[in-house]
């Protein structure tokens, strides 16, 4: 394999530029002869002639502009990979503030830990709270970054979508719609009762919008701000319950609850990235991004 240097791609690149040994060198702060024999060798390793002398200036080859395409890519993928570590190494220390749906709290806290670990001295404010909440905080410019369902549109919000949010319908195990030899669509639950969450909240929109959808009517025994309450409250029998798949790993593994399999469910519900347009996004807000966008998957349960 020919030897070629990084310093040879960018000596090339500016003698390219500027049609003469001398002016790079100027440039590049090295002699002439220097430059001349960098570009001698660079021809030599690679076997081809790079340019060609027209009196005293100097243009490219053929070759040599085909050439030329290929430096600027290495030179900037070059750049873009120093950038790129100048930028992490500015996050290590810093403040993030960052606000989650309730829901997305189950797994946002193991995903903090962990980039906690990496970056030990970042600080973090976490704020759990519901959908709505959260829309009138990022009105406010308040957290760097928010993770909810699908943001409304028009409300200069910048979102990435990054993750499945699966919604299932939880049981007691002994429900009787458990044992049901046909096989479920939602006009099974016309009638039934179920345990919601709060008005505000995310999943309670997507439900009562799916529900109204489908033309059925199911009766509310208990309202609640956490899944874990509304998990016991299932568990205990007081209905049935709709939630993020995210949030019942332990229950599934403990057979506290079971998923009831209802044609048309889970519900596709995702999980946003969101920050506000106009807030500056610091180095630490960035590297926590780069982190969610990459690992989110390890720390939910597939089931
Ligand atoms: P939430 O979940 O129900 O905890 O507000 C967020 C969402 O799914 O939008």
């Amino acid at each position: 394999m020919p030897h070629i240097s990084l310093r040879q791609i960018r000596i090339f690149d500016s003698v390219a530029r500027y049609k003469s040994h001398t002016r790079a060198a100027e440039k590049l702060y090295m002699t002439q002869p220097a430059v001349s024999m960098q570009m001698k060798q660079l021809e030599e390793n690679l076997g081809i002639e790079l340019f060609e002398r027209q009196g005293r200036s100097l243009s490219l080859s053929h070759s040599g502009r085909k050439l030329r395409e290929y430096s600027n890519h290495i030179i900037n993928a070059f750049d873009s990979m120093i950038d790129f570590a100048d930028k992490v190494k500015g996050c290590h220390t810093g403040h993030l503030t960052i606000s989650v749906a309730t829901t997305a709290n189950h797994f946002t806290t193991r995903i903090l830990s962990a980039f906690s670990e990496k970056y030990p001295d970042i600080t973090i404010s976490l704020d759990v709270t519901n959908r709505q909440s959260i829309l009138r905080q990022l009105d406010n410019f308040e957290p760097d970054m928010v993770i909810m369902g699908e943001p409304p549109k028009g409300h200069g919000l910048l979102s990435e979508q990054f993750m499945a949010n699966p919604l299932v319908i939880i049981a007691p195990p002994n429900h009787p719609l458990l044992t049901s030899k046909k096989p479920l669509t939602i006009k099974h639950l016309d009638g039934e009762k179920f345990v919601v969450r709060e008005k505000g909240s995310g999943t309670r929109e997507c439900i009562e919008r799916h529900f109204k959808q489908s033309g059925i009517c199911c009766a509310t025994t208990l309202e609640m701000t956490s899944n874990e309450a509304i998990k016991h409250a299932v568990s205990a029998g007081f209905g049935l319950g709709i939630v993020s798949l995210h949030t019942i790993e332990l229950e599934l593994k403990n057979r506290h609850l079971s998923i009831l399999d209802v044609a048309g469910f889970p519900l596709e519900r995702h999980w946003h990235l969101v920050t506000r347009q106009g807030k500056a996004i610091s180095p630490v807000a960035e590297a926590f991004r780069n982190f969610l966008l990459e690992k989110a998957e390890q720390y939910v349960s597939q089931k």
